[in-house]
Order: C-alpha cells, then sequence, then structure tokens
C-alpha cells in the first residue's frame, strides 16, 4: 500500500505578492509531489478559514507561516501512514482541523497527496481526480474588463467575460478570446480611455463612466476581433453583488444610483436583454436567498444564473440552493471549502441535479496548473481563471492546451446554449 510517510508546508507569494501556502508530501515509494494554494480577495463570508499569521510586521498581518507549520505540526499526525490513494480517508481526518490549522494548510496538503498519487501511478492528474466521472476539456469564461475589488473599484461590477461557446476545439476558443482581449485594448484606446496594465486576473481596467459602459464595450470587442456576438461568443458577468450591497442596498457609486432587490434585478433583466449575456454570476448578495429564487424564477429559463459567495463551494448551501431553487449553476473554488473531497461532493450534487457549473481559480493564484485537471475531472464543461494575460492564469490554460493536444478528451459545450 501507497501510504503518506512526510509532508511540509511552505510559505509562497501568489499572483498579487501576498503569502499564500504550498505543501509537498513524500510517499512510501519515495514520491514527492507539491501543490499551491491560492487566495480570494472578493471572498465570500461563508468561505472556510485561511489562516493568517496576524503579525503586522510581516505582509501587513497576511503572512502565512502558522499555516504552514501546522502541515506537518497538526495535520501531519493525523495522516502520516495512512493509504495516499483514499482521498476520502485522508480528506475526512483532515477536515476537523481546517479552523485550527487553517483551510488554506489542509487544501494544501489534500491536493499534494493527489498529485503525489498521480506521479507514483505515471498517471496524468485529471485521471486520478475523476476517478472514474466523465472528464472533458472545459469552455473557458474569459476576464475581458475588470471591476470592484480586482480594479482598484473603477466600477462595481467585478467581471465582464467572453464565453466562446461557437467552436469545436478549446484551442480555437482561446484563440477567439485572444483577439477580443487584443480587440477590447484597441477599442479602449481609440475611445480615448487611459490603458495603465491590466488588472488582478489580467482583464483590462480602465476607468469607465458606468458599469453598463463595460458591456458596450465588451460586445463591440467581440465583433470587431470578427466573431458574431451571441452566436460564437457571448458575454458571462460576475456582479459580486455581496461587495457593493450595504443596508439593504445594492450601491453602483459610479452611476450615483442605489437600488433595492427588485431593482437591481430589473437592471439584471434589462441589460441580458440588451446585451449577448447568457451567464449572470452573484447578482444579488450572498445571503439573499429569496431574492435569489425570484431572481431565478424571472431569469433562470434565459440565464445562467451562478452562485459564488452565494454558495461558498460549500455541500450544505449547494443543496440548500437546488431544493429551493435559488440560481441554477455553482462557482466551484476549492479554497472555498478546504478539501479535494468536500469540492467533488460539491461537483456531484450539481451533476446530480443537472445544474451547470464552473471551476474557477482565485484573483491570487499561482503558477500551479491544479485547476486544470480538476476542471477536467469534474467533466462539468465550463472553466473560469481570469483573463488571457499573466502566468498564473496561462499556467491553466497552457495545461488545457497540453491535454487537447494529447487527444482522447471531449471539448465541452455542456450547459451553453448557442444562440
Ligand atoms: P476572488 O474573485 O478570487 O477575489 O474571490 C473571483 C470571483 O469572484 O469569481
Ligand atoms: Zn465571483
Amino acid at each position: 500500500m501507497l501510504t503518506i510517510e512526510d509532508l511540509f508546508g511552505y510559505e509562497i507569494l501568489d499572483s498579487r505578492g501576498r503569502p499564500t501556502v504550498a505543501v509537498r508530501a513524500r510517499l512510501s515509494d519515495g514520491t514527492v509531489a507539491a501543490a499551491q494554494v491560492p487566495s480570494g480577495a472578493s471572498t465570500g463570508t461563508h468561505e472556510a478559514l485561511e489562516l493568517r499569521d496576524g503579525d503586522p510586521a510581516r505582509y501587513a498581518g497576511k503572512g502565512t507561516r502558522k499555516a504552514a507549520a501546522a502541515v506537518r505540526e497538526k495535520l501531519l499526525p493525523l495522516v502520516r501512514g495512512m493509504d495516499a490513494g483514499d482521498q476520502q480517508g485522508v480528506d475526512r481526518a483532515l477536515i476537523p482541523l481546517k479552523q485550527e490549522a487553517g483551510a488554506n494548510a489542509v487544501l494544501g496538503v489534500s491536493c499534494a497527496v493527489a498529485r503525489a498519487v498521480a506521479d507514483s501511478r505515471h498517471e496524468p492528474l485529471w485521471r486520478v481526480l475523476a476517478a472514474g466521472r466523465r472528464a472533458s476539456i472545459p469552455v473557458p469564461m474569459v476576464n475581458i474588463f475588470s471591476g470592484g475589488l480586482h480594479a482598484g473599484r473603477n466600477i462595481e461590477f467585478q467581471d465582464f467575460l467572453a464565453l466562446p461557446h461557437g467552436f469545436t476545439t478549446f484551442a480555437e476558443a482561446l484563440h477567439a478570446v485572444s483577439r477580443i482581449h487584443a480587440a477590447a485594448r484597441k477599442l479602449c484606446e481609440s475611445s480615448g480611455l487611459a490603458m495603465t496594465g491590466v488588472a488582478d486576473e489580467g482583464g483590462w481596467g480602465p476607468a469607465l463612466g458606468s458599469n453598463e459602459q463595460a458591456l458596450d464595450l465588451l460586445t463591440r470587442s467581440i465583433g470587431r476581433a470578427g466573431y458574431k456576438p451571441g452566436a460564437e461568443v457571448s458575454i458571462a458577468i460576475d456582479v459580486a453583488a455581496s461587495h457593493f450591497f450595504r443596508e439593504g442596498r445594492y450601491h453602483l457609486a459610479t452611476e450615483n444610483r442605489v437600488l433595492d432587490e427588485s431593482e437591481m434585478t430589473g437592471l439584471l433583466e434589462s441589460w441580458s436583454q440588451r446585451y449577448p449575456v447568457i451567464s449572470i454570476e452573484d447578482g444579488l448578495h450572498e445571503d439573499a436567498w429569496a431574492g435569489w429564487v425570484r431572481l431565478t424564477e424571472r431569469l433562470g429559463p434565459r440565464l445562467q444564473l451562478t452562485g459564488d459567495d452565494l454558495f461558498t463551494t460549500n455541500p450544505a448551501r449547494v443543496r440548500r440552493g437546488i431544493e429551493s431553487r435559488a440560481g441554477n449553476a455553482v462557482l466551484v473554488k476549492m479554497n472555498q471549502i478546504g478539501t479535494l473531497t468536500e469540492t467533488f461532493e460539491v461537483i456531484d450534487l450539481v451533476t446530480a441535479a443537472g445544474w451547470r457549473g464552473v471551476v474557477s481559480a482565485r484573483s491570487g493564484d499561482t503558477e500551479d496548473p491544479f485547476l486544470a485537471d480538476l476542471a477536467v475531472a469534474s467533466g462539468l464543461g465550463q472553466i473560469k481563471v481570469g483573463s488571457v494575460t499573466r502566468s498564473e492564469r496561462l499556467a491553466k490554460y497552457n495545461r488545457l492546451l497540453e491535454l487537447e493536444s494529447e487527444g482522447g478528451l471531449p471539448f465541452s459545450t455542456l450547459g451553453i446554449v448557442k444562440k
């Protein structure tokens, strides 16, 4: 039996230059493998604990040395000698320590063990993760314009993404969005917008006069790049509404408007009719369950309504959403919940309910391509990694290009409606 011999955690920096955790696992046959943990900025209230040192002398209190040290001191004793191939057994042993050691430490162990097992068996990571599930190469939803907490609050909505659903391969879909990203820059420049580098996820973050302007620019960028908006490439948005919600209202400061829940729903409805929007993430606040049900009744038949902060990849919250029909899709982020086993619990709930799912990176991510294999293994058919610049983003796309080039995996347009 292949067992866990050693675990070692260490502090590294994420794509924003902030500390995060990496873990190296050693198995009984000598296999050593490491995994890096991502870190969000627009985090949901219900996410698992990301343990930070709180020492103001280092990284403004955001150091991760405590979480890193907990890997060997607190987590290793729980799983040393366990069957490394029993991911569920390993994860179940770790789950009670999420609060004490940090979900960042726990997730690092969960992922490093999975990768070490794959390496030891000389199998691709996705196949080990899939464990018999139907794997596929996902369609990317790619950030072109960024706002909110990822771009200095230039506008309130967080992501304006191109969803290239009219292509038969991942490589072609990625090529299309790369052209759209370039066209978007040119369009901004010719519109007199100052372009000063890219935002946290590699998209453009110009100072715009309104959120709607981003929708208009993206629709025109798709056209300028030579694609038919709505036919080949549609738009997904991540409103990330919890992050401009105060005292029961949605504060669109850029537009000088304060909206209540039904006005916000109405705004999303009208914009999704005027622009080729097919997917809306976090259109309402993370605890507005009744509002989400009404939003879904109204827009669910036409649109993918994805819960990110609403569900926080938490099986209990996802179950509640499915039972009450709050949303019809789930954003899947491993570090919101802390183990691979719980992540797959959510993936399986989504699949069984006939919902849609999007496997997602974080705004603070790393060069680890793990997520690409997770997305393939999930069979959910969609991945959200940010834009087509910045190597922490490209690491995932490049892995998907590699897997597609090898052949054997279908490219999924699962859940994407072609207009
Ligand atoms: P985050 O953003 O990683 O900062 O939470 C990603 C998202 O909201 O989808
Ligand atoms: Zn989100």
